[in-house]
């Protein structure tokens, strides 16, 4: 399969990115900034599973625009779409009042908006195989509607809902293009930024035993699941 899991220098999305690339029949595209931490998950997965094929990409999805290089060097590494994990993420924890409005423009960009345009341009790559493409847009208790809320994390927790909507709503939109689209609504998970969100307490969690979920559902969720809104969680947070 070919496979894309954004956020993928660390926490869930890393263990993701290793777990897909065990699979030496998978081409997988590992996105996030930090150019070290893909490289060691590059060298991790070709020095434990010979044959691996895994190709990093540097992108900051707070840049207001995906650079014209983006599709081209995506492109070259797997030619199409099976899955893509839109995994990155990140969170701002401040009371409302004390939220300063570049901060919550940019996590917006980073947890939503960005997915508008980097979905725009791949669309053309997606629904090519068998098996419909599944998209899997990660989101979390906090943007679930109806769950409990936590004071600090309005931004965050808005702009995971705003994710759980567009879910619907594509999964409506791409009807009869071989393409599923789903929403994973995750609880807490020991990472860093569970520790920003939630400073002192522990996630039961670990990011390697939730990669396993996701990866299972990537992989399989796409015919019996579509713009569904699934909640993650046997814990609060
Ligand atoms: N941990 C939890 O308890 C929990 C609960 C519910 C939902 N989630 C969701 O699960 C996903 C993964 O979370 P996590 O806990 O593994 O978080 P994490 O450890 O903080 O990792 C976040 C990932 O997103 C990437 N990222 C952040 N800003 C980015 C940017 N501007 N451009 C590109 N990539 C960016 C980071 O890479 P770089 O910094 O290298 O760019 C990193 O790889 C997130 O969407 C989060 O909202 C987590």
């Amino acid at each position: 399969m070919n496979i894309i899991v954004t956020g993928a220098s660390r926490g869930i999305g890393y263990e993701l990115g290793r777990l897909f690339a065990t699979d030496i029949n998978n081409k997988v595209v590992v996105i996030a900034r930090n150019r070290l931490k893909l490289e060691q998950l590059r060298r991790e997965c070709v020095s434990q599973y010979p044959g691996a094929k895994i190709f990093p990409l540097v992108l900051d999805l707070a840049e207001e625009r995906l650079p014209a290089s983006f599709i081209p060097q995506l492109m070259a590494c797997i030619g199409s779409v099976d899955v893509l994990v839109n995994n990155a993420g990140t969170l701002v924890n401040k009371p409302f009042e004390e939220l300063e409005q570049q901060e919550v423009e940019s996590l917006f960009r980073v947890n939503i908006l960005s997915l508008f345009e980097m979905m725009r341009l791949l669309i053309p790559y997606m629904g090519k195989g068998e098996r419909p493409t599944h998209i899997v847009n990660i989101s979390s208790m906090g943007g679930f509607q109806g769950s409990r809320k936590y004071a600090g994390l309005s931004a965050y927790s808005a702009s995971k809902a705003a994710l759980a909507c567009l879910t619907e709503c594509l999964a409506e939109e791409f009807a009869g293009r071989n393409i599923s689209v789903n929403c994973l609504c995750l609880g807490a998970v020991q990472t860093e930024m569970f520790t920003q969100a939630f400073p002192g307490e522990r996630a039961l969690m670990t990011p390697l035993k939730m990669a396993h979920f996701v990866r299972d559902f990537s992989m399989n969720g796409a015919g019996f699941y579509n713009g569904k809104i699934i909640p993650v969680s046997a814990t609060l947070p």
